[in-house]
C-alpha cells in the first residue's frame, strides 16, 4: 500500500491550530525569559553584595526569588508541556522533526533545566542559611546553567526559520542543523530581551518594599531602571542583526506587514524608554501596580506580535525548510534520508496516501466530493487559514471572496510559485483540486 507518514488531522475551527500555539508559546517564554533573565540578574546582584558589602541586597534577591519560584518555575512548568502538547498536535512532523535531529540537544537541555529548578529552590532557601561566598558560587552555577537552556533552545528554534547552512541536507548533522547563521543573532535578541524582562519585573518588586525601607527601593527601582534599558538596546541592536539573517521566504511575508511592524516597535521602544526613564529619575512614582501593567503591555503588544512574526515568517515551512505548515515533506534531504512527497501526492493524491483519510472518502466521486473537498482543504489549508466565515486567522473568506470554481482552482495550481511563494507547492490528481474547489465555492464566500 503507498502512504505517506501522516498523522491524524487536528483540526482548530475558527482560530486555527497556529493561534493555540502562539498563546501557549507567547506565556510560556514570559515565564521561561524571565527566569533566565532573573538568573543573570541575581548572579550580578551577589556578586555586588558580596563584593561591596551590601547585605541589604539579600532579602531583595530573596523576595525576587519567591517570585520567580512561582511565576516562573510553576507556570513555566506547566506551560513548557503544554507546548509540547499543543505543538504535536498542531504540527506533529514539526515536532518529530526537531527530536530527530536534535535528541541529545534536547536531553542536554533538560540537564541544565533540572540543575536550573534544583538551583532556585536552593538559592531561596538556604540565602541566610549559608554563607555568602557559596550563596555567590551557587548563584553562578545558577545562572551558567540558565544562559544553557536558552542556548540550546534557541539553536533549536533557529532550526525552525532554516538550517542557515545548505551542508546539513547532505550531512544531516546536528551541528549543521544547530550553528546556522541566524542562531546567534537570535540568541542575543532574546539575552537582551531577557535582561530587559529581569529588571521589568524587579521593578515590580523593588516598588512593593518601599514601605519596608524607602531608601533601598528607590535605589534598586533605578537600578531595574538601567538595567532594562541597556537589556531593550541589546534587544533592538540584535534584532536588526537577525532580521538581515533571514531566509528569503521570510522577507515575503514580512514585506505584508513591515510598516505596522516597525510602526509597533517604534512606539514600544519610545512607551518603555519613558517608563525606564521614570523608574531612573523618579523611582517613587513607580508602584507595584504600575509595574504589573508593565508586564502585561509587554506581553502583548511585545510578545504576543514578536512570537506570530516569527511564526509566519517561517512560511510555508514549519521546520528546516523542507516541511510545510501543512505537514507535507518538500524536499530531498538525503542526510536523513528524507525524500520530498510532492511526487507521489501529485500522483496518487493525499486521499489516498493519507492512512488516516476514512475510507468512504478515499475515493472521490460525485456524491462524496465536496466532502472529500472539505477534508481535503481542512488538511491543505486550515494551518494557516481559518475556512469558516467567522473564522479570524487570515480567514479565507477574506482571500477567495466572489471567486467561483475556476478561480479558486487557478490559485490552487499557482500556490508555491512566483507571487504566491509564501504558500505551499500544492500539486494534486486533477480530482482533488477538483474537490477543494467545488467544496470552496460552494460556501460562497
Ligand atoms: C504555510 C501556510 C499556508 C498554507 C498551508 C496556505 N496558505 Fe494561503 N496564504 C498564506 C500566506 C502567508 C498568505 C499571504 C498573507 C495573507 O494573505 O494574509 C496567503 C494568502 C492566500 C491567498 C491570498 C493571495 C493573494 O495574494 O491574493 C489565498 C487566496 C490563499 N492564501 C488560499 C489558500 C488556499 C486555498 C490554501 C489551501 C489549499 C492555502 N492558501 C494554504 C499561507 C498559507
Amino acid at each position: 500500500m503507498d502512504i505517506i507518514g501522516q498523522f491524524p488531522l487536528f483540526y482548530f475551527p475558527e482560530y486555527g491550530s497556529a493561534w493555540m500555539m502562539g498563546i501557549t508559546g507567547t506565556i510560556h517564554i514570559l515565564f521561561s525569559h524571565t527566569s533566565v533573565g532573573a538568573a543573570m540578574l541575581f548572579a550580578f546582584l551577589a556578586h555586588k553584595a558580596y563584593k561591596e558589602n551590601r547585605s541589604d541586597y539579600y532579602p531583595y534577591m530573596k523576595k525576587y526569588g519567591m517570585f520567580l519560584l512561582i511565576f516562573s518555575y510553576v507556570l513555566g512548568s506547566i506551560t513548557g508541556p503544554g507546548i509540547w502538547n499543543t505543538a504535536t498536535a498542531a504540527s506533529p512532523r514539526g515536532i518529530s522533526a526537531l527530536i530527530h535531529n536534535f535528541v541529545w540537544v534536547w536531553a542536554t537541555e533538560w540537564v541544565f533545566f533540572i540543575y536550573e529548578v534544583i538551583g532556585v529552590f536552593v538559592l531561596v532557601y538556604f540565602i541566610d542559611r549559608i554563607d555568602r561566598k557559596t550563596h555567590l558560587k551557587l548563584t553562578y552555577t545558577f545562572a551558567l546553567a540558565s544562559v544553557g537552556t536558552l542556548a540550546l533552545i534557541i539553536g533549536i528554534i533557529s532550526f525552525m526559520m532554516w538550517p542557515g547552512t545548505q551542508a546539513f541536507y547532505a550531512t544531516g548533522s546536528a551541528s549543521d542543523a544547530f550553528f546556522g547563521i541566524n542562531t546567534f543573532p537570535h540568541m542575543f535578541l532574546r539575552i537582551g530581551f531577557m535582561i530587559m524582562m529581569s529588571g521589568v519585573i524587579g521593578l515590580v518588586i523593588s516598588s512593593s518594599m518601599r514601605k519596608e525601607n524607602e531608601e533601598l527601593s528607590n535605589e534598586l527601582s533605578r537600578k531595574m531602571g538601567y538595567i532594562s534599558i541597556i537589556g531593550g538596546f541589546i534587544t533592538l541592536f540584535f534584532f536588526i542583526w537577525y532580521m538581515g539573517t533571514l531566509p528569503e521566504n521570510a522577507h515575503a511575508v514580512f514585506a505584508f506587514s513591515k510598516d505596522a511592524i516597525i510602526q509597533n516597535r517604534i512606539i514600544l521602544t519610545l512607551v518603555f524608554v519613558a517608563y525606564f526613564a521614570i523608574a531612573i529619575i523618579k523611582p517613587r512614582w513607580i508602584n507595584p501596580v504600575i509595574a504589573s501593567v508593565m508586564i502585561g503591555v509587554i506581553l502583548i503588544s511585545g510578545l504576543w506580535s514578536g512570537e506570530k512574526l516569527r511564526e509566519s515568517m517561517r512560511k510555508p515551512y514549519v521546520a528546516g525548510q523542507y516541511i510545510y505548515s501543512n505537514q507535507i515533506i518538500s524536499r530531498d534531504v538525503p542526510g536523513k534520508n528524507i525524500k520530498s512527497e510532492l511526487p507521489i501526492i501529485a500522483e496518487k493524491g493525499l486521499l489516498h496516501l493519507n492512512p488516516f483519510v476514512p475510507a468512504r472518502l478515499k475515493t472521490i466521486t460525485d456524491e462524496n466530493r465536496k466532502d472529500a473537498g472539505e477534508l481535503l482543504a481542512k488538511m491543505a489549508c486550515s494551518n494557516c487559514h481559518s475556512l469558516e466565515k467567522t473564522g479570524v486567522f487570515r480567514p479565507l473568506k477574506d482571500r477567495l471572496t466572489g471567486m467561483d470554481k475556476e478561480g479558486i482552482k487557478s490559485i490552487l495550481y499557482a500556490m508555491g510559485e512566483g507571487a504566491f511563494s509564501y504558500m505551499p507547492t500544492l500539486k494534486l490528481p486533477e480530482t482533488e483540486y477538483d474537490a477543494i474547489a467545488e467544496y470552496f465555492a460552494s460556501l460562497h464566500y
